[in-house]
């Protein structure tokens, strides 16, 4: 007897899918000019952010909670709370995932278009509203 997945985590392909996009994801940062802004925020080695991201994304989608047990209590909007966020790098952001996520090839199409848009959510959430 087969069992349903339970969490959206396991549906998407677990740690190999999440570790897939984050790592196709910072790629197109470092290769693609049109995301130097986004590039030039970040520290010149991504290395550990390809670790968080991916730890962060698994354990939001209902994975192992390794990003949350590291980081008791932190929530993600304070992190980005001193970075200069304005529409144009959320955009960025949010197009970098979605490119990264439809070149990931995840089975599930439906849970896929949903994970890109909730992140597009979350990080035009995260820009700056203009004084
Ligand atoms: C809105 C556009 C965004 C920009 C411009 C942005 C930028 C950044 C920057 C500059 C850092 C620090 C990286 C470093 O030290 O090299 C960071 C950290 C991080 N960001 Fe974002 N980010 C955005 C949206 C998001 C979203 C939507 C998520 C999650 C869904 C996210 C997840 C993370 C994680 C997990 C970290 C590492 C935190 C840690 O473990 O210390 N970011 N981000």
């Amino acid at each position: 007897m087969t069992t349903a997945p339970r969490t959206p985590y396991e549906a998407l392909g677990g740690a190999e899918t999440f570790r897939r996009i984050t790592d196709r994801f910072y790629d197109l940062m470092e290769s693609d000019p049109a995301y130097a802004q986004l590039r030039a925020m970040h520290a010149p080695d991504l290395a550990p952010m390809r670790s968080a991201l991916a730890s962060f994304l698994g354990g939001w989608a209902g994975g192992p909670r390794e990003w949350f047990e590291a980081n008791p209590g932190r929530c993600m909007f304070s992190v980005h709370a001193d970075f200069p966020i304005d529409a144009d790098t959320a955009d960025q952001w949010a197009e970098a995932m979605e490119r990264a996520i439809d070149d990931a090839e995840i089975e599930n199409a439906d849970l896929a278009a949903q994970l890109s848009q909730r992140l597009t959510t979350m990080a035009r959430g995260m820009a700056k509203v203009p004084a």
